[in-house]
């Protein structure tokens, strides 16, 4: 069986990792021969884990360096690929992954402006020769401030979670959506997590069989 990579991006509070769990559940089910793989960026390997902690801190705390931040992102993205995603798709799998690079191209496209020149396509560059490339990606599209308003009471706010920053990731996710229309397939975030796992099943499946 031929391994594949489907990957979820969204901004945060767009609702991608509780739908995760549920999509994999459900195509475990439904798809009992495949071997399902789910696993997310930043990941529970030590540069992913120094990752966590950095965006739980309290900005007052240390002053962030937003490139040395980029590199930890591609230096956890290249631990992922090594220690999981390329293994799981030798071995045939289905891997499902909670964002992966369209995150770094989108959210420190934003952190990096003033930073370097057209910091989106310096990142898309920096990744291009090395990245494995999904085959399919859910874009779980939502207005910023809904998902904004989902997230405000939840405990332990990361520093990205700001209207104007998730805006214009949003619009960075957009423009990637727009250059990309094979791979990406947008689904309606704002609807309730059972319709949107249902879609996400659905477009699954679509590209499986
Ligand atoms: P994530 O763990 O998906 O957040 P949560 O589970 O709270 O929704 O990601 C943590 C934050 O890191 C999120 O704000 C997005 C950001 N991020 C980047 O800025 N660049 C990246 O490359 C990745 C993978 C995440």
């Amino acid at each position: 069986m031929e391994g594949k990579l489907i990957t979820l991006e969204g901004i945060d509070g767009s609702g991608k990792s509780t739908v995760a769990r549920e999509l994999v559940s459900r195509l475990r089910e439904l798809v009992p021969e495949r071997r399902w793989v789910l696993t997310a960026e930043p990941t529970q390997g030590e540069v992913g884990e120094v990752l966590r902690a950095r965006l739980k801190g309290q900005e007052e705390e240390e002053p962030v360096s937003h490139m040395e931040e980029l590199f930890l992102f591609m230096a956890d993205h290249a631990d992922h690929l090594k220690r999981t995603i390329i293994p799981s798709l030798r071995e045939g799998a289905a891997v499902i992954s909670d964002r992966y690079a369209d995150s770094t191209v989108a959210y420190q496209g934003i952190t990096l402006r003033g930073i370097v020149p057209d910091p989106l396509r310096w990142i898309q560059s920096l990744l291009k020769p090395w990245n494995v490339v999904p085959a399919r990606t859910l874009f779980f599209a939502i207005d910023p401030a809904l998902a904004l308003e989902r997230i405000s009471s939840r405990e332990g706010r990361e520093k990205f979670e700001r209207l104007d920053f998730l805006k214009e990731v949003d619009e960075n996710f957009e423009l990637l959506v727009s250059e990309e229309k094979e791979r990406f397939k947008r689904i309606d975030a704002s609807l309730g997590p059972d319709d949107v796992s249902e879609i996400a099943v659905k477009a699954v499946l679509d590209l499986i069989r």
